[in-house]
């Protein structure tokens, strides 16, 4: 393998707040962790204390030469009460961005990432329609208070995964399980990013700042018949990425509301979003109304297949939809020894470059080892590793692949064959 990044395109990493700072225990996460849901037990307020040793990272990310950062807020830290918000911790935050920023790094800031304060869920979440105008107050005091530094927003960080685990799969907060909440939520979400895209843009203008980029970052999954000849399947496969992320992904770009996206009056016909976020780890094969991996293919150690050709075929279907520039914000794997990780880096990438579509960042998932959600901090996905005794950090194998492949601006056979070139099923392992 041998290939150069595109002309301008930046390289980066991204995180989220609940999953690296520590300290909030406020949330419906904390909520769900004293529930005994982690399956590892792990503390979401411990995480990995970002919170404090937040200018180690950024030390870190310039020892790597990261030209871009995503990172999220946590509302429940700044908005802990109904109304009320904490002006140290939003001076915090100033202080963390400015610090970025001036080590040349910008910052693409994500307002919403899976994480409600609990007085929040304790009234519904975004399953009440209501509840919409929380969350445009605290966007609106979040660009007011930060809108100097960031000019690049994520209004939502995967609302389809949201909706879907929380409300179709009740395997994350609040734990329901109905198809009805779960496209109310998606509905919800979807006029919540609609009239978030208004007000950031709105806002920041009013500040007089006229360059402002505002986006979501979708998951988005290919999905494939496990038969390619078999017409039944291909009709779910077709059917599964409507329902789970198709359908989701238009009302937010473009104000359509199909099934299961209901009505709502903010969303109407329009331009939505000035980037396209992707989010791309899997591909689905699908046989029925459900989806799965497929039998004999690599896999990550949660068992989700690599397939990196489909991070572009993702791509391609949403510049489509609407031509804008594509921003990955997410890509990476759950690679607990780093074992494949910088294979997986220079696939994906490999796979970028080489298409004409107009892709200006990519913003590896994740930064450092962090708490992954249900699965607690037992699954490693991050470019420095983190140990969770000490909390001491060090740069991986494939941390420093990344950071010699944004030095040399592409992977040469050299580099290749230094890190990249072992199979992904070590020891048999890593295979469906
Ligand atoms: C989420 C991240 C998560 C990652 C890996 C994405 O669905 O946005 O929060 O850690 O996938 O599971």
């Amino acid at each position: 393998m041998n290939f150069q990044l595109k002309e301008g395109m930046l390289l980066g990493a991204a995180t989220a707040a609940t999953q690296i700072e520590g300290g909030a225990a406020n949330n419906n996460w904390y909520n769900w962790y004293r529930h005994g849901y982690i399956k590892d037990g792990s503390d979401p307020s411990a995480a990995v204390d970002h919170y404090g040793k937040w200018e180690e990272d950024l030390a870190l990310m310039k020892e790597m030469g990261l030209q871009c950062y995503r990172m999220g807020l946590e509302w429940s830290r700044v908005e802990p009460q109904d109304g009320v918000f904490d002006e140290k911790a939003i001076a915090r935050y100033r202080r963390e961005i400015q610090a970025i920023q001036d080590a040349g790094i910008p910052v693409l800031l994500t307002l919403h990432h899976f994480s409600n304060p609990l007085w929040l869920e304790e009234r519904g979440g975004f399953a009440q329609h209501d509840n919409i105008t929380y969350f445009l107050r605290y966007v609106r005091k979040m660009v007011e208070s930060l809108g100097d530094l960031v000019s690049e927003y994520i209004t939502i960080n995967e609302p389809n995964v949201y909706a879907f685990n929380g409300y179709m799969e009740g395997a994350w907060p609040p734990g329901r399980k109905s198809f009805l909440d779960m496209a109310r939520v998606m509905t919800n979400m979807a006029a919540a990013h609609i009239e978030a895209y208004g007000l950031i843009r709105k806002t920041r203008l009013q500040m007089g700042y006229p360059n402002t980029r505002v986006g979501v970052a979708n998951h988005l999954r290919v999905f494939a018949p496990k038969d390619p000849q078999n017409p039944l399947q291909r009709f779910w496969a077709e059917r599964v990425e409507e329902l789970f992320q198709g359908s989701l992904t238009r009302a937010m770009c473009t104000g359509r509301a199909v099934f299961p996206i209901g009505k709502h009056p903010s969303i109407v016909p329009g331009r939505f979003c000035d980037f396209h976020g992707v989010n791309y780890y899997t591909r689905s094969t699908v046989s029925g109304p459900a989806d799965g991996v497929a039998s004999n293919c690599p896999v990550n150690d949660l068992g989700w297949e690599i397939y990196p050709e489909g991070i572009t075929q993702v791509c391609q279907k949403l510049y489509k939809l609407l031509p804008r520039p594509i921003y990955i914000t997410e890509n990476g794997a759950c690679d607990n020894s780093d074992y494949f990780r910088a294979r997986y880096i220079a696939e994906h990438l490999q796979a970028l470059c080489a298409s004409p579509l107009p892709i200006e960042r990519y913003y590896h998932w994740c930064f450092c080892d962090n708490w992954e959600w249900t699965e607690g901090v037992s699954a490693r996905f991050g470019l420095v590793h983190v140990n969770h005794e000490t909390g001491a950090r060090t740069v991986k194998r494939s941390g420093e692949f990344y950071r010699r492949l944004i030095a040399e601006g592409g992977v040469s056979e050299a580099l290749y064959e230094e890190y990249c070139a072992v199979p992904y099923d070590k020891n048999g392992e890593g295979r469906a």
